[in-house]
């Protein structure tokens, strides 16, 4: 068995309002490949950061209409894993938790989590690429489908590289991320801001920061507490310890 240090224990067990910030990481168990790990098959030759911009659904709208699609199947094969169900788990046995997610999978509503601030859009949710409506169903047969309204591309509901993160998702997280006495980092790289700005919000604080991943951050030498291992080893753990 890991060995977790009982002090994260005691700081959850005691904590008014945990601020969760999760990533890709927190999902790798569920076999969906992390933003910056190395694609496989058919994608191997792209860039994640290279399609996912609007630049490229400019250039390329089929390639990553069909990219998305490719993730989009991989996520509706996928299943919450361990990590997944042990944070929906805390939410129960904590006094308030937040869970900020920058992942576009839906694996943490499907584990039963209640109160989540999706950063970053949902994969399999679609708009209108340039009045930006939420379109639920079309007739279209082209790739990518076209809008039953204006006739512009479809576009999944994810925030691509260099465009604004939803305006009430992105101020409840500055917001819980201010107000909460424990915040967690977990299978997150640290790398994409604005979400990896929330940590440091808690830290000028003075708030303690655990971080949860088997590598380590930008983050990792201002956290409080350190845990390398995955998560959805580390997390039912640590829901069994405040048992
Ligand atoms: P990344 O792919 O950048 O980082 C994934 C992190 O998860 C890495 O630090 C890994 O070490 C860690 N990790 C891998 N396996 C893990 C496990 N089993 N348990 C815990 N951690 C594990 O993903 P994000 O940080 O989510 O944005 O990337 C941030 C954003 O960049 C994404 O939301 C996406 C991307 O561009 C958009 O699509 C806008």
């Amino acid at each position: 068995m890991l060995p977790i240090d009982s002090e994260i224990i005691t700081a959850i067990q005691q904590a008014k309002h945990i601020a969760v910030l999760t990533g890709a990481g927190i999902s790798a168990e569920s076999g969906i490949p992390t933003f910056r790990e190395a694609q496989s098959g058919l994608w191997a030759q792209y860039d994640p950061e290279e399609l996912a911009t609007s630049q490229a659904f400019q250039k390329n709208p089929k390639l990553v209409w069909e990219w998305y699609q490719w993730r989009n199947s991989l996520v509706e094969e996928s299943a919450p894993n361990p990590g997944h169900y042990a944070l929906a788990e805390l939410e129960q046995a904590v006094n308030k938790l937040t869970l900020i997610t920058q992942n576009v999978d839906g694996l943490h509503a499907k584990a039963g989590s209640q109160n989540i601030i999706e950063l970053h859009g949902r994969i399999n949710r679609y708009k209108c690429s340039v009045e930006n409506t939420i379109i639920k169903t079309w007739h279209s047969t082209e790739i990518p489908p076209r809008c039953p309204n204006c006739n512009a591309f479809l576009r999944p509901d994810v925030v691509w590289f260099g465009e604004s993160l939803p305006h009430s998702a992105i101020e409840r997280a500055f917001s819980a991320s201010e107000k909460c006495d424990l915040f967690l980092s977990i299978g997150t790289s640290s790398l994409v801001h604005p979400a990896a700005s929330l940590p440091i919000v808690a830290l000028e604080n003075h708030t303690p920061v655990i971080e949860i991943n088997p590598n380590p951050t930008p983050l990792t030498r201002y956290a409080w507490k350190t845990v390398q291992q995955p998560s959805g080893k580390v997390l039912p753990l640590i829901v069994n310890m405040l048992k």
